[in-house]
């Protein structure tokens, strides 16, 4: 089986690939594990000076995996999703994110800590937490709202309705949207112009643009907490038994 998580570095820049498409590119523990190592290695590693985090061909990402939830569920604290979502938002390189398809939970979370975003046309994106159950995670109970402002963030988070890539653009979620098979030439054309900017001067910016880091820290671990509480709630494992057995969930 080839690894669910590959990573390369060329020209500078840190390729991460979820590379599990059969299942969508649904994160399980171990990927968590991956990514959030890949993350931190990174920024430790001089010869290093982009994040490039993408999916395979037509597909970032469906979120976590379903299955996972109910035979594995994160803790609140040290989780390996915790653990990542730490990594990423405390990223001190630039993170660009190609996004080649759905996105769905924290497969949108996450690009809320990316730097640049690219989407492709075909994507459809998603925040199914409260249908499943579940409160939103990666601070997005906090970033979205003030990115999109509160309506739209409800839409997105309490409606869980799927939005578009150019919805993505418009609410700051994403820097453009591109044609399927141009989406990770557009994001590497970006890693590539960061990768030769002064470091110093590059990461120090970053650092200052991110400078409220502890607040987004803080929301990230009082989500985690309420998540951890919901995901052992009857709504929630009746939500992802529905998902397992392709029928719709029966809420109490
Ligand atoms: N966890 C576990 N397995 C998942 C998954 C997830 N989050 N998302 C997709 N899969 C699996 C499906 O069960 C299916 O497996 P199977 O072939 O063994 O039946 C396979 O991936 C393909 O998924 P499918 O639904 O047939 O693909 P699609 O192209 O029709 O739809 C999605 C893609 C992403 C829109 C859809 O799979 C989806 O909504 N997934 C659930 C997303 C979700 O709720 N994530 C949690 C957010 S917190």
């Amino acid at each position: 089986m080839s690894a669910l998580v590959t990573t390369s570095v060329k020209d500078g820049i840190l390729t991460i690939r979820m590379n599990r498409p059969d299942k969508k590119n649904a994160l399980t523990h171990a990927m968590y594990d991956a990514m959030g190592k890949a993350l931190g290695e990174a920024d430790a590693d001089p010869a290093v000076r982009v994040v490039l985090i993408t999916g395979t061909a037509d597909c970032f990402c469906a979120g976590n995996d379903l299955k996972d939830f109910l035979e594995n569920p994160p803790g609140a604290k040290n989780s390996p999703v915790l653990n990542f979502l730490k990594a990423l938002s405390g990223a001190k390189l630039p993170v660009v994110a190609a996004v080649n398809g759905p996105a769905v939970g924290i497969g949108v979370t996450m690009l809320l800590h990316c730097d640049f975003v690219y989407i492709s046309k075909t994507a459809n994106l998603s925040l199914p937490f409260v249908d499943l159950g579940l409160v939103p995670e990666a601070a997005a109970s906090m970033l979205l709202p003030h990115l999109a402002g509160h309506p739209r963030a409800a839409e997105l988070l309490m409606l869980g309705e799927p939005f578009t890539p150019q919805q993505a653009v418009e609410m700051g979620i994403a820097n453009a949207t591109c044609e399927p098979q141009d989406v990770e030439a557009a994001a590497l054309k970006t890693a590539l112009k960061l990768a030769a900017k002064p470091r110093n001067a590059l990461l120090q910016t970053k650092a200052l643009m991110r400078a409220d880091f502890e607040s987004v820290s803080k929301r990230i671990d009082r989500e985690a907490e309420i998540f951890k509480e919901c995901l052992a709630s009857p709504d929630a494992q009746e939500a992802f038994t529905a998902f397992r057995e392709k029928r719709k969930p029966k809420f109490s």
